[in-house]
């Protein structure tokens, strides 16, 4: 039973096929003349995943990861000493991590938003920090790994047209589990996985850059001769996409599985996916909060597929083996990927269930048992 989808979802038989097919194709044809053989179909991912987000597909940049188009955004911006990252305290591991190493290098400051008591971040807090700080950049990931929080990244990116401040979003646990609208969200930036609710191939993701980033002339740092044209000796011009922030060599093969992976979400029903998914982990949550011995971490005023709890009198790994063990595919997360949260919780791990809309209640049932079977007979 597959309960680990905020990890990785289930590819897709279309996903799976057009990779296949176009690796077929490469090995009879060449790689580039296969790529040369596709090229209408390598257009489709951007045009589908655009659909997918509410955007025109030049506003879409294929990436190797949600973190690589994390960082290529943030190599766009041209920090300087003082300039302020406003963010939250739930925000993920790498993000954290790449802003702890711009501070770094180039001293900029990193300023949390507070939290409301019931979870996730206090808009009113945040609005404040805006004036009084104008941040070069505002960030919030809109669910992150290590919680079922969904944060209200729409409410915030209203503030931040309002105050013209450049806001950067990252939607990796949330594409392929709701629908995602980047007018609504009102983003200049947004990041992705393919590989999670999307139902895409592992080693894919995308960026979405708006028209006013472009127009504006961000680039990212290392731009390459595929996001440039080298116009003469002692001089480049940026292209005028999102082809701006995408390098010359592509996994052609994965592009076109997430061709077929947007595609198929669109088609299953981004809005029926979006009230299946959180309402099966509703059933898990409120299933296992009602078990002795279990502690669901979960906090928030929406929450989305993510299910986390501690478990009394387990260790986490034998805890997850035994999960395994019973073929319930799950993951673990710890203190290291969520300073502030876990250290708000006072816990060290816990354990993530993340189903999909391709689970049944009777799996969700299925799984709580489990859980109850294991606590009562507790580590040993
Ligand atoms: C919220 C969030 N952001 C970003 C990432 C990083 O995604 P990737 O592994 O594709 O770089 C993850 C991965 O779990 C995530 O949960």
């Amino acid at each position: 039973m597959h309960f680990n989808n905020a990890g990785c979802g289930l590819m897709a038989a279309p996903v799976l096929a057009a990779m296949v097919d176009h690796l077929r194709l490469e090995a009879d044809l060449g790689g580039y003349e296969a790529a040369a053989a596709r090229a209408e179909q390598v257009r489709g991912f951007y045009a589908e995943t655009a659909a997918l987000i509410n955007c025109a597909p030049e506003n879409i940049a294929f990436a190797g990861s949600a973190t690589h188009a994390f960082s290529t955004a943030l190599s766009a911006i041209p920090f300087e000493a003082g300039d302020v990252i406003l963010t939250t305290r739930n925000d993920f591991i790498s993000n954290q991590i790449a802003f702890l190493s711009l501070r770094k290098r180039f001293g900029v400051r990193i300023v949390h938003a507070p939290d409301v008591p019931e979870g996730g971040v206090d808009v009113a807090a945040m609005a404040a920090l805006m004036r009084l700080h104008r941040p070069r950049l505002v960030t919030v990931t809109h669910i992150p790994t290590n919680s079922g929080l969904v944060q209200p990244v729409a409410e915030i990116g209203r503030l931040c047209r309002e105050l013209d401040l450049l806001y950067l979003v990252d939607a990796c646990q949330s594409v392929g589990q709701y629908p995602i609208d980047v007018e609504e969200i009102g983003c200049d930036l947004l990041t992705a996985t393919c590989r999670k609710f999307l139902r895409g191939p592992r080693g894919s993701g995308f960026l979405y850059v708006s028209d006013r980033v472009l127009r504006a002339g961000y680039e990212p740092l290392f731009i390459d001769m595929y996001g440039a044209r080298w116009v003469e000796p002692g001089r480049y011009e940026p292209v005028e996409t999102a082809a701006r922030f995408e390098d010359w060599e592509f996994p052609y093969a994965l592009v076109l599985g997430c061709a077929a992976a947007a595609r198929y979400a669109r088609e299953v029903g981004m809005d029926a996916i979006g009230r299946r998914t959180p309402a099966l982990a509703a059933r898990l949550r409120d299933a296992l909060a009602g078990l002795p011995g279990i502690r669901v971490l979960d906090h928030g005023r929406r929450l989305g597929a993510l299910v986390t709890f501690v478990v009394d009198g387990w260790e986490p790994e034998p805890f997850k083996a035994a999960m395994d063990a019973r073929r319930i595919n799950s993951a673990l997360s710890f203190r290291h990927f969520a300073q502030f949260d876990f250290g708000d919780k006072d816990v060290d791990w816990c354990l993530r269930l993340s189903p999909h809309y391709y689970n049944t209640e009777q799996e969700v049932d299925e799984v709580v048992a489990a859980v109850a079977g294991l606590t009562a007979a507790g580590s040993s």
